[in-house]
């Protein structure tokens, strides 16, 4: 695993976004994006590069996490939703590539394996960007789940419900029930990305990447994956124990692998 520490969150996704410029470059045909506001840098910053730069994303499929259950597409809040606000709808990604689980199916846990079968056959994701929850949760695999798992109904913690509330005017609108990518189906992309900043994730960074592997921190798979990449700002490094070393391996970074 590799521990890139960015002096601010502007930098952290600006980061992520040219690691995903480079795979898209080198040929990399399906992504998997990542709702919640840690992405949110990334995405602005590859609409800028669509803009200014050519970063192009014709013929690539995208696959989205999770979504909540209940909601319609249509539904502001809907993962569906943000992801063609914040990033489909400012760049050359054709809609009808992007792909999410449906979160008004009338069986959710069918719906659930159907997702699971489409980005199978469509896989593997090539780059796959990952946000971290407090609790350590990826997706909406919340601590506990199965480091087996696939794609399935979950049900939230409160915690995590509270986390999303300022999205929804209060915890009462959150959606108590997601269809997530399992852990095994995330792990199955050929890199993970996972950007976290804010003193708020510095917990669940060090729980992530230093600490056990184990259900009680989702997130920790990443240690079992031969290709991740952890980006986060110094708020959310300040837990690291191996800190100076991480910083260390930037600074003498061979040139040919820089970001
Ligand atoms: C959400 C999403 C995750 C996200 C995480 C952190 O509930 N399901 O994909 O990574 O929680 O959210 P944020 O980036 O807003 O802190």
């Amino acid at each position: 695993m590799e521990v890139v520490i960015r002096p601010d969150a502007e930098d952290a996704g600006r980061t992520v976004a040219g690691i995903i410029h480079r795979a898209i470059f080198e040929g990399a045909k399906t992504l998997g994006l990542a709702t919640g506001s840690s992405p949110l840098g990334v995405y602005a910053d590859l609409v800028r590069r669509h803009r200014q730069e050519g970063l192009s994303f014709a013929g690539v499929d995208a696959f989205l996490l999770d979504e909540y259950v209940g909601l319609p597409p249509s539904h502001p809040q809907s993962y569906a939703q943000v992801i063609r606000r914040e990033l489909v709808d400012h760049v050359d990604l054709d809609p009808a590539r992007v792909h999410a689980p449906d979160g008004t199916a009338s069986d959710p846990q069918q719906e659930a394996r159907r997702f699971d079968r489409t980005l199978t056959a469509a896989g593997p994701v090539g780059l796959q960007i990952l946000g971290i929850g407090v609790n350590g949760h990826i997706g909406f695999n919340e601590p506990g789940s199965s480091l087996a798992s696939r794609t399935r109904l979950k049900t939230l913690t409160d915690d995590t419900r509270r986390d999303n509330a300022r999205f929804f005017g209060g915890i009462e609108g959150v959606p108590r029930h997601v269809i997530t990518q399992g852990l095994a189906t995330i792990g199955a992309a050929s890199h993970l990305v996972l950007i976290a900043t804010g003193p708020h994730k510095a917990h669940a960074v060090a729980a992530a990447v230093e600490g056990p592997v184990s259900a009680q921190c989702p997130a920790a798979i990443l240690q079992l994956h031969p290709h991740a990449t952890v980006v986060v700002d110094e708020l959310a490094a300040a837990r690291l124990e191996q800190k100076p070393y991480y910083h260390d391996i930037a600074r003498h970074k061979p040139a040919a692998q820089g970001y």
